[in-house]
Order: C-alpha cells, then sequence, then structure tokens
C-alpha cells in the first residue's frame, strides 16, 4: 500500500478545513515544485492557536498533511507552532511515499507564514521569532 491508513483517513476526511472570516494570522504559500497553493488561517488567544483552518489546492498529500498538522497545532502555543516540522507532520501520519515528501512542506511553511503574518500585524518584526520562510527543499 502506497499510503497509510492515517494518510488515506486525513485525506478523505480532512480537518479543519476553511477560512477564519476574523484570523489573526493569514499565511499564503506556494509550491514551486507542482504549482500547488496552501492558504493557512490562525486564531490567537494569549499566545494559545486557539483556532485553524486551511485551504489548499495541493494535492491529496498535501492535504492530508495539512489536516494533520493542523490538528497538530490547535490548542497549542505559538512557540510549539513554530518548533513543528514537515517530518513530524509525516511521522505523525505513519509516513508519505518519498515522492511525495515535498508536499508535506507546503503545511510547515504555511503555519509559518501565518505566524509572520500574525507578528507583523502586532507590530513586531517577525524576522527573529519565525525565520525565513525557506523555499521547499525538494522543489529544486
Ligand atoms: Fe503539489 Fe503535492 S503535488 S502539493
Amino acid at each position: 500500500m502506497l499510503y497509510s491508513e492515517k494518510v488515506l483517513d486525513h485525506f478523505s476526511n480532512p480537518r479543519n478545513v476553511g477560512e477564519i472570516e476574523d484570523a489573526d494570522g493569514i499565511g499564503e504559500v506556494g509550491n514551486a515544485k507542482c504549482g500547488d497553493i496552501m492558504k493557512m488561517y490562525l486564531k490567537i488567544d494569549n499566545g494559545i492557536i486557539s483556532d485553524v483552518k486551511f485551504k489548499t489546492f495541493g494535492c491529496g498529500a498535501a492535504v492530508a498533511t495539512s489536516s494533520m498538522a493542523t490538528e497538530l497545532i490547535k490548542g497549542k502555543p505559538i512557540e510549539d507552532a513554530l518548533k513543528l516540522t514537515n517530518k513530524a507532520v509525516v511521522e505523525a501520519l505513519d509516513g508519505l511515499p518519498a515522492v511525495k515528501l515535498h508536499c508535506s512542506v507546503l503545511a510547515e511553511q504555511a503555519i509559518k507564514s501565518a505566524l509572520s503574518d500574525y507578528y507583523t500585524r502586532q507590530g513586531i518584526d517577525p524576522l527573529p521569532i519565525v525565520g525565513e520562510i525557506s523555499e521547499c527543499e525538494h522543489c529544486h
């Protein structure tokens, strides 16, 4: 089987899909390899990610990894979300085929991009906290 049960579950029944109208941070990133786009909305209360939603035009693996990533950061402090790596998301899904690893980078980057937007709105320079949102290493 190419995909784990968890990937198939999150793909056919993705969690946290949609938009947050009064989001505190919105991130949008594109995957240079496949041209797919991901948008991430965060609601933040007292440093805690109280709600998160995503929209993607990405493939099934992008949907599944974003769904898992949103579950992993919901209710958690910002610091935890910043530490979330695509590797941790892939592990939580019991793995992805190697050719699909680049898809999982979208979720990590979109979360960082949304947090960067959040800090910018607060009048704080996001760079020392969030860092550069690097391009996907699998895409070049
Ligand atoms: Fe584009 Fe997976 S092929 S995100």
